[in-house]
């Protein structure tokens, strides 16, 4: 195949920063989605509806007044989210989810949750008013390898989480493991899952290949062969439980290229291109529409796009940086090449 229309996308799972560096990435994204469902571990955490409204409002005075881009917004949930937070969420009508991030377990998390327990307030109201939830599913706990931690996290999160509150909507964030699709794949139909681009193309030996390599490095990590295949699989399966959710993290390149190196890996530049890499990898383009453009609109509740895009089958060379405010950043495939190319 060598073009392909799609309906316009939308990114389930994206970090947007904020300010000028906001700035720098926002237009990648808005070329490619309708909508994106965007993180709140800034600095300091956006908790609060108030915040998340304001949050808004500095990326749609960051467009072009053309862009149709929307940006849909969410709340960081902690220890101490009130019942009554999540009514204002649901009625502002500006924010779509909130999201749980175990305290310590990725960057800017240190205000997230101890013990899932003391959630529980705000997670009834949840699952009362059809909030969905978004998991960051990893334990933090220090003695579970850090490649298992998503999988420990299923046993001892998920499951009495979902015996406690059965019907409460859930996103199991950019899984990366095998046990992860099998739990999403046999849970009941409130619970669906996001899939990065960067998980269905590589797999943990990219982090160590010839030397240390920074820029693959995320969080969850990158994990073995067997477990990307899984996750391919469950892409492009046309299960609606499974949806496009980049993940796209920027990080100034030396806050990388450091002796303690932040987790996160940029793809927004060439998000839908690197999926139809993927896509196109599993002899499965004609299921790349599904997963990037339908089920995620389908479990948010939002109405399909409409509008189009076009994906030629085109090689280009990405550059070696990105601006990122007064910094750089090193985007995914840096001076490499992508095989697909969006056209409009
Ligand atoms: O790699 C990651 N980067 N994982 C996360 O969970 C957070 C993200 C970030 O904000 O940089
Ligand atoms: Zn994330």
């Amino acid at each position: 195949m060598q073009q392909l229309t799609l309906t316009r996308p939308d990114d389930c799972h994206l970090h947007l920063r904020d300010d000028a560096l906001m700035q720098s990435v926002l237009p990648d994204t808005a070329r490619q989605f309708a909508r994106a469902i965007v993180m709140p571990n800034l600095r300091p955490p956006v908790t609060t509806t108030g915040q998340a409204q304001a949050y808004r409002s500095r990326i749609l005075t960051s467009l072009p007044t053309s862009s149709r881009f929307r940006p849909l917004m969410t709340l960081y949930l902690t220890d101490n989210t009130t019942a009554k937070e999540i009514q204002y969420a649901i009625r502002s009508g500006a924010v779509h989810a909130v999201k749980l991030y175990p305290a310590g377990a990725t960057t800017n998390s240190d205000a997230g949750v101890t013990d899932i327990r003391k959630a529980y307030p705000a997670l009834e109201e949840m699952q009362r008013c059809g909030m969905p939830l978004l998991v960051h599913g990893e334990v933090t706990d220090p003695a579970v390898d850090v490649f298992d931690r998503e999988a420990v996290f299923i046993e001892r999160v998920m499951i009495p989480l979902l015996r406690d509150l059965p019907e409460l909507r859930v996103v199991f964030e950019h899984i990366t493991t095998r046990d992860a699709v099998q739990f999403v794949t046999d849970a009941p139909d409130n619970v669906a899952a996001t899939i990065t681009a960067h998980h269905l193309l590589y797999n943990r030996n990219a982090l160590f290949s010839g030397g240390l390599h920074p820029h693959y490095f995320c969080l969850p990590v990158l994990k073995r062969e067997v477990h990307r295949e899984a996750l391919g699989k469950a892409a492009s399966s046309g299960n609606p439980k499974f949806f496009l959710g980049t993940d796209s993290a920027p990080h100034a390149q030396h806050t990388k290229e450091s002796a303690c190196g932040c987790a996160g890996i940029y793809t927004a530049h060439a998000a839908i291109e690197l999926y139809a890499e993927a896509f196109e990898q599993l002899g499965a383009l004609d299921k790349l529409e599904g997963f990037a453009s339908f089920h995620g609109a389908d479990f948010y509740r939002l109405p399909r796009n409409t509008s189009k895009i076009t994906l030629r089958k085109e090689s280009w060379q990405v550059p070696d940086d990105l601006a990122f405010g007064e910094h750089r950043l090193v985007p995914l495939r840096a001076g490499e090449l992508i095989s697909w190319k969006m056209s409009g």
